[in-house]
């Protein structure tokens, strides 16, 4: 038997960080959006543990570990179990691209696993067994829209009654999340203890109002990321002129995301970013659900 198990990407609509903690960690007051790019894991039981790794043409998985330090078989690890495991990840999430494409496998085998063996454990333990294994792996559990305190890993659902349109460009080569943290320590030394409140950006998602959440839409590690990737800023330009209402670089980056009026628009921007060059560019809808079994 086997368990095939879908989590979602993610976009952070709102991400205000603060001065870094004792534990390296930055507090955060994010909103996560979980969009319709998919993750597929499937777990079965075998005589060794093992993991294997494929992608869709426009994503490059060669970085992506087939060995116990791969994040789904860390999560497989977390969970006290005596059999081994077989794990096979399909990936359509940019690899290393600030779009929570590890967190959604992790989140993936933890609740493939718990279903596997029929374990039906409460969310509560899933969510900490998530908490452990990355700051966004319980908003992979989640999925929807929601808000994110602590490091990220405290969840909370918020109702999101829009349908919002993405169109997504990954980078071809992908940006630590470390680096891009320890950029922004470095720009922002004097950065307060606690980051801004997403106040106008809730009221923009309950107006459902595309124009009003594009100007809502932040990011503190825009600053950094485009520093360090200069390009970024050039392609957020070009989208906004191709008729997105907004572009933000996603997460720590390196993949940019715009936010469109509409699915035309959506398509519209998507025709020009390729007509300028760009090979992957991506549309996508969100808030979708997260992980949740397929097969
Ligand atoms: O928790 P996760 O494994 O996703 O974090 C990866 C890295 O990103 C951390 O080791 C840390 O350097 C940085 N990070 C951070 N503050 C957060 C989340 C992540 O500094 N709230």
């Amino acid at each position: 038997m086997s368990i095939t198990v879908r989590a979602a990407a993610k976009i952070n609509l709102h991400l205000g960080v603060g001065r870094v903690r004792e534990d390296g960690f930055h507090p955060l007051d994010t909103v996560y959006q979980a969009v319709s790019l998919y993750d597929d894991v499937t777990v079965s039981q075998g005589t060794e543990e093992s993991v294997s790794v494929s992608g869709s043409s426009s994503i490059d998985v060669r970085d992506v570990p087939t060995d116990t330090s791969n994040i789904a078989m860390r999560a497989l690890a977390e969970v006290p179990c005596s059999s081994r495991h077989v794990v096979r990840i399909d990936k359509a999430i940019p690899v290393a691209g600030g779009m929570a494409g590890g967190s959604a496998d992790a989140a993936a085998a933890l609740l493939a696993h718990d279903r596997l063996h029929g374990l039906a454990q409460p969310d509560a333990v899933l969510l900490e067994q998530a908490a452990r294994l990355g700051s966004d792996v319980p908003f992979s559990l989640v999925g929807g829209t929601a808000r994110g305190r602590g490091r990220g890993e405290v969840v909370e659902p918020i109702a999101d009654e829009g349908a919002w349109w993405w169109v997504v460009v990954p980078s071809g080569v992908g940006l630590s999340t470390p680096d891009v943290y320890r950029h922004f320590d470095r720009l922002f030394p004097d950065a307060p203890p606690q980051p801004d409140e997403p106040t106008e950006l809730l009221a923009a998602l309950a107006s459902r109002e595309p124009l009003r959440l594009a100007r809502a839409l932040h990011n503190d590690l825009q600053e950094p990321a485009v520093d360090l990737r200069p390009e970024l800023g050039v392609l957020i330009a070009l989208g906004e002129v191709e008729g997105a209402l907004r572009g933000l670089v996603s997460g720590s980056g390196p993949t940019v995301v715009f936010l469109c009026e509409s699915a035309d628009g959506a398509r519209a921007t998507a025709a020009g970013l390729a007509g300028a060059g760009h090979d992957v560019v991506l549309t996508a809808t969100g808030p979708v659900a997260g992980a949740h079994v397929v097969s």
